[in-house]
């Protein structure tokens, strides 16, 4: 799966969710999370992101390999909606990311 890492955090860009083929990048109070039952690895969310946030999760650079698991474990009560659009926003971000400044660091 790809996953979404620390540089969408109070970015939100959303660029990502455009290219998507399968709805399946969900919106947080933060960040955004890529669903990682949902996701087909097109790919094709990671070139538009303008802060470079996403990554093949095998890619992710060695301070963000976190965000692996965090990107999954927000979907462990919501289960699997299987589109985000007809989904509610999700109210709580994962705790790595409530654990960051202000300014995302
Ligand atoms: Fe975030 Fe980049 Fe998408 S900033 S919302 S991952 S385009
Ligand atoms: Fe969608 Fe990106 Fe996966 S565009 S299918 S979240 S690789």
């Amino acid at each position: 799966t790809y996953v979404i890492a620390q540089p969408c955090v109070d970015v939100k860009d959303k660029s990502c969710i455009e290219e998507c083929p399968v709805d399946c990048i969900y919106e947080g109070r933060r960040m955004l999370y890529i669903h990682p039952d949902e996701c087909v690895d097109c790919g094709a969310c990671e070139p538009v992101c303008p802060v470079e946030a996403v990554f093949y999760e095998d890619d992710l650079p060695p301070d963000w390999t976190d965000y692996g698991p965090a990107n999954a474990d927000v979907f462990a009560t919501l289960g699997s909606p299987g589109g985000a659009a007809g989904a509610e926003p999700l109210t709580d971000d994962h705790p790595l990311i409530d654990r960051l400044g202000p300014a995302g660091r």
